[in-house]
């Protein structure tokens, strides 16, 4: 397995690959490996003759409050689930090396980041779209795999390779979860035992949109908050349900429409969703509490 750590011994790897016919994957990570991110690998290696991993936890998609500085950075163990995985070669740069001192330009998605996240923490989905297009550029790949779980930002990196026409297939991978259905997230190893209780309210709160049988979105998303905050006791950021595509605000629950979820326990932000209708619908298998 190759570590590359400078922005430009990445490019020549990529491109020494490419020369040689060899199709590249490239699955973005923040490092903080756990079993979801190692399926966005296996997705990638069906579709790749080679895949790279990139990890960089990317500064400039966190707001001056949040946790950029203590995130967890457990590197030998992410290079040895690399290893084992059978990843090609992993890009860890430093900040300086993405960012010079004086960089002004970032890449700015005007619409599908409006809401949702993006209404809640302003300027992360510009620092996203900024350095997912620096990893594009720096691993060329012919395919780039991301998480469901993070429904916005797949949206927003697919309407930016479409935008800005990026060579590139996005691949959008579903949530894998705990046995109790909580989403893998490198942010659960923030909880305390009694947190990471009641973090199942957010696979819970999609398990019920999918046993309601109500169709009135407004309705469905007031019992969602109403069981997250009364029953879980989580601080509720966002319920929303909103078109899969265009992730706007929709009247009625049907095929195609997304529930999206963001709540606090703790201090710690988690976030969940699920597509009405898919065949990845991340609710088909929560378990009941
Ligand atoms: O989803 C993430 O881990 C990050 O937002 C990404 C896509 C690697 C960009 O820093």
């Amino acid at each position: 397995m190759q570590l590359l750590h400078t922005p430009a011994d990445m490019q020549q790897w990529a491109l020494a690959q490419r020369s040689r016919g060899i199709r590249l994957g490239c699955v973005p990570t923040m490092g903080c490996l756990h079993d979801g991110h190692l399926a966005l690998v296996r997705e990638a290696q069906t579709r790749a003759d080679q895949v790279v991993v990139t990890i960089f936890v990317n500064p400039t998609q966190f707001g001056p409050h949040e946790d950029f500085h203590r995130y967890p950075r457990p590197l030998a163990d992410d290079l040895a689930r690399c290893r084992k995985a059978g990843v090609s070669a992993v890009f860890l740069p430093q900040p300086a090396q993405m960012y010079a001192a004086d960089h002004s330009i970032y890449v700015v998605e005007e619409q599908l980041g409006n809401g949702l996240c993006g209404a809640a923490r302003p300027g992360h989905f510009r620092g996203v779209c900024t350095v997912v297009a620096k990893l594009f550029n720096l691993t060329l790949p012919h395919v780039a795999i991301f998480g469901q779980k993070d429904y916005q930002q797949a949206a927003i990196i697919r309407r930016m390779v479409r935008d800005l026409d990026f060579p590139i297939e996005v691949v959008v991978a579903p949530i894998v979860r705990e046995p109790d259905g909580l989403a893998l997230s490198s942010r659960n190893r923030y909880l305390s035992t009694d947190e990471r209780q009641r973090a199942r309210g957010l696979s819970q709160a999609l398990r019920l949109v999918r046993d309601a049988g109500e169709t009135d979105a407004a309705a469905v998303c007031q019992r969602v908050q109403t069981l997250l905050t009364e029953t879980y006791q989580l601080r509720v950021d966002y319920v929303a349900a909103v078109d899969g595509q265009t992730l706007q605000p929709v009247p009625s629950l049907q095929p195609g429409v997304a529930i999206i979820l963001a709540a606090f326990a703790g201090t710690t932000r988690l976030i969940d969703n699920t597509l009405l209708g898919h065949p990845t619908d991340s609710a088909q298998g929560i378990p009941a509490p």
